[in-house]
C-alpha cells in the first residue's frame, strides 16, 4: 500500500497561531504536528509516502520532513492550490498511487495507540472499495457522523449535522482503491465548498465500507481546545512509556 499525508487547507480554526505558520508545524508535546500522521502510516508498515501541502509555509514543511529518511519512508510532495476539500485533496494523488491502494490519513489527526498494519492488510486483501476507522467522542457535530442500523452496520455518514445520529465518528485514517479518483470526480462542493470526505465514503454505503473501530487514544488538533487535548494526551502516553522519542534529523 502507498501512504498519503494530507497538510493543506488554511487552518482558520487556529488563527492567529496560524496566520503565518502551517497548522501541521505547531508542537503537540514534544514535536511537530505533522509527525503523529507520518508516524501512523510507517506503523502500517506503508514505506511510499506522499504529503498533500497547501497554505503557508509550504518551503517549511518540506524543510522539516525532507525524504523523509529519518521517519524511514520515501517522501513525495505534492501542492493543492486553495482549500477545496479532503476530498479535493485525495484527487491530486491520482498518478502517485497508480495501481496500488492506500492509506490516507489527516494531517491534524493524532492516533496514539496500538499500530494499524493489521487493519491495512485486512483492507487491501478484503473485498471492500475503501474502509475507515470509527472512534466515540462527546463532541460528535464538530465531524463527520455516522448513523447506523439496528444491527450496528454504518449505513451513512453526515457531515457537521447540528443533530447528530450517533457519537460515532470516521477519523481522518481512509482506507481506498485507485477507483476513488473516479468517483472524486463526481462529487459537488458542499455548502462550505469544499468536496467532502464523508461524500466520498457515502459512495461505499451500504455494504461496501470496511469499518474497524480505533482501540487507541484519538483525537484531531485543529481547534484550540483539541491542540491541547492532543499535547495532554501524548505527554501522558510518553510518561507512560507508550510513545517512542521523535525521530532524529539526519
Ligand atoms: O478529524 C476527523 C474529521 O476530519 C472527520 O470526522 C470529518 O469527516 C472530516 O471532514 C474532517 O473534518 P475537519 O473539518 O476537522 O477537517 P479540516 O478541514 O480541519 O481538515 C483536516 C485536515 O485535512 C487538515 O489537517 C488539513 C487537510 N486538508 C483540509 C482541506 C479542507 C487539506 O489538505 N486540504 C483541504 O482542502
Amino acid at each position: 500500500m502507498k501512504g498519503l499525508v494530507l497538510a493543506g487547507g488554511t487552518a482558520t480554526r487556529l488563527f492567529p497561531l496560524t496566520i503565518v505558520t502551517n497548522k501541521h508545524l505547531l508542537p503537540i508535546y514534544d514535536r511537530p504536528m505533522i509527525y503523529y500522521p507520518i508516524a501512523t502510516l510507517a506503523g502500517m508498515g506503508i514505506r511510499e509516502v506522499m504529503v498533500v501541502v497547501g497554505g503557508k509555509s509550504v518551503g517549511d514543511v518540506v524543510e522539516l520532513l525532507a525524504d523523509g529518511e529519518h521517519f524511514g519512508l520515501n517522501l513525495t510532495y505534492r501542492y493543492q492550490r486553495g482549500a477545496m476539500g479532503i476530498a479535493h485533496a485525495i484527487g491530486l494523488a491520482r498518478d502517485f498511487v497508480g495501481d496500488d491502494s492506500f492509506c490516507c490519513v489527516l494531517g491534524d489527526n493524532v492516533l496514539l495507540g496500538p499500530p494499524l498494519d493489521q487493519a491495512a492488510r485486512e483492507f487491501d486483501e478484503g473485498p471492500c472499495g475503501a474502509g475507515t476507522l470509527l472512534y466515540e467522542v462527546a463532541d460528535p457535530q464538530r465531524f463527520g457522523v455516522a448513523e447506523l442500523d439496528p444491527a450496528g452496520n454504518v449505513i451513512a455518514f453526515e457531515e457537521k449535522p447540528a443533530q447528530p445520529k450517533s457519537n460515532l465518528i470516521p477519523i481522518g485514517v481512509y482506507f481506498l482503491r485507485p477507483d476513488a479518483f473516479g468517483v472524486v470526480e463526481t462529487l459537488v462542493p458542499s455548502r462550505r465548498g469544499e468536496l467532502e470526505i464523508t461524500d466520498l465514503l457515502n459512495h461505499y454505503l451500504p455494504g461496501n465500507l470496511f469499518t474497524r473501530r480505533f482501540e487507541g487514544l484519538w483525537t484531531d488538533a485543529g481547534t484550540v481546545t483539541s491542540l491541547i487535548r492532543a499535547a495532554e494526551l501524548a505527554e501522558q502516553e510518553s510518561l507512560a512509556g507508550h510513545l517512542d522519542p521523535p525521530p532524529a534529523r539526519p
